[in-house]
């Protein structure tokens, strides 16, 4: 995957996130979508993974079919929205492996704050896809990166829904070797770190929270 940012306009993407962003959808419906959204986004960060061949018999005839190669791919929930998308993810990929990381994000100096960290293990053999919403200041982004680097992880994607140019920025910064996957890049962020337009608080909007 060599593009840095790749934008996946697809239409039904498009169409589910519109939607999303409508403060009226309700949180069922809003979970529903993310987890529709988060397959068809999972296609794409994967489009390119590589493959190898399997002997097998069909009942017609012996074949060489295409696999995927090498270890079970590592997805990893930022916590507390990246379960959104994980739920998506894992019913395309159910023999992933999964880890967690917890930040939150003080809400004055807008900096993560690490309270929980379990990843797979042997992760700088596999390919690592960190999932986390909203990209917006990418301060949580690059920490949780930092930390993936730190257990070994080597190639390692980021997933998202909705990216800020301002996250993007910091993330190209920090870990120009990370490709993101995005459903959309926004406009901005506001003063207090939200995206513009955005959806909101998507951890609010996926757990009904407020
Ligand atoms: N996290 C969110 O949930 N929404 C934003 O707009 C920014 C960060």
């Amino acid at each position: 995957m060599p593009e840095h940012l790749t934008i996946v306009r697809h239409p039904l993407v498009q169409h589910k996130l519109s939607i999303m962003r409508d403060k009226r959808t309700s949180t069922g419906e809003f979970r529903q979508l993310l987890r529709e959204i988060s397959q068809l986004l999972a296609y794409e960060v994967t489009r390119d993974l590589e493959m190898t061949t399997r002997a097998i018999e069909t009942p017609m005839c012996e074949m060489d079919a295409p696999v995927l190669k090498g270890k079970k791919l590592a997805l990893i929930s930022i916590l507390r929205a990246g379960n959104g998308l994980l739920d998506g993810v894992l019913e395309l990929i159910p023999s992933a492996r999964v880890g967690y990381i917890g930040l939150y994000r003080d809400e004055a100096t807008l900096q993560p704050v690490q309270y929980y960290y379990k990843v797979p293990e042997g992760l700088d053999d596999r390919l690592v896809i960190a999932l986390d919403p909203m990209l917006a200041t990418g301060n949580s982004s690059v920490a949780a990166i930092d930390l993936l680097k730190a257990s070994g992880a080597r190639n390692i994607r980021f997933l998202c829904l909705l990216a800020a140019p301002e996250g993007v920025q910091r993330m190209q910064e920090a870990h120009p070797d990370v490709p993101i996957v995005t459903a959309a890049l926004d406009e901005r962020l506001n003063e207090k770190g939200y995206i513009m337009p955005g959806l909101g608080d998507a951890g609010d909007r996926m757990f009904g929270t407020k």
